[in-house]
């Protein structure tokens, strides 16, 4: 098979695959997701995004679909059936379940779990980007990986209007992330991040590349920095599941890093040999 879906057990092509109206997905976006890379067959870091994936139902008190065993089982199951394994896309996500429309749920309701896997190259991660700024509009659970993602989507939109890759976030003067990615500098020789807290994800990539700056020497601090320390650092790094890590060349407009080249050359050689 090209792509392969999958619905509570049912095995079908993306674009026949239905859902029920019922499913809490549909009417309030009531639900978590996660993404993986699947690289020659094998998908990268599962353990880390199942993790997550699980947290994140915690937080919201979605009750798992399954367990790690059960969801890695399904997931390498579906891969099978795939043709060409070199380079794909892993998608899945649970809704809370399914129940008539209704604010309130059902308690101990089951979860849905919905996913697919679909051929997808990585883009040229060499190739610096263009990022536009815009005001984190989102709500105080960024850390949960919801499928609720209309500011993103907005966000994400405005940077494919303006010719540009990504919106970067930020929250009252402090940057946060981007839509769908982390963002963090290089500035004198130190590889800046914002913390883990509630306004933002806590994504796998960002955490790959604190490992490899950490085995490569590089000093990570994890803190909040400004919009101004952001258009003046030496680098800025956009890191995701499915760009790995990515430069920035410009930023609303202004020219921005190119200033700690070898450093960022460093990181993705690093990230590029431990995908494989
Ligand atoms: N996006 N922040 C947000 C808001 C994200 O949506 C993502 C991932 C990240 C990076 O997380 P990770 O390194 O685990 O991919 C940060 C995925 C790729 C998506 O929604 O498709």
């Amino acid at each position: 098979m090209k792509n392969i879906a999958y619905y509570n057990g049912k095995i079908d092509t993306i674009e026949n695959m239905q859902i029920p109206m019922l499913d809490r997905a549909v009417y309030f976006g009531d639900g978590v997701y996660d993404v993986a890379y699947i690289k020659d067959g094998s998908v990268f870091a599962l353990d880390e995004h199942i993790k997550r994936f699980i947290n994140s139902c915690h937080l919201i008190d979605i009750i798992p679909p399954m367990d790690t065993e059960q969801l890695e089982n399904v997931f390498y199951s579906m891969l099978e059936n795939i043709d060409d394994k070199s380079s794909c896309i892993l998608y899945w996500q649970s809704s809370r379940g399914t129940a008539e429309r209704d604010h309130t749920y059902p308690k101990n309701v089951k979860s849905n779990l919905m996913a697919y896997i679909k051929p997808k190259s990585l883009p040229d991660i060499k190739k610096r980007i263009k990022l536009i700024s815009s005001p984190d509009l989102r709500y105080e659970l960024c850390n949960v990986k919801t499928i609720n993602l209309i500011p993103n989507v907005m966000a994400s939109e405005r940077a494919k209007r303006a010719g540009c890759d990504e919106t970067v976030l930020v929250r009252n003067g402090i940057v946060t992330e981007c839509s769908h990615s982390n963002i963090s500098i290089l500035k004198d020789g130190k590889f800046i991040t914002a913390p883990l807290d509630n306004h933002i994800l806590p994504g796998i990539a960002r955490g790959h590349v604190i490992s490899l700056c950490k085995e490569l020497g590089i000093p990570v601090e994890e803190r909040h920095y400004d919009y101004e320390t952001l258009i003046s650092a030496d680098e800025i790094l956009v890191t995701s599941t499915t760009t790995l890590c990515r430069a920035a060349f410009m930023l609303d407009d202004r020219e921005v890093g190119g200033l700690d080249s070898e450093k960022v050359e460093a990181i993705q050689n690093a990230y590029l040999s431990k995908l494989g």
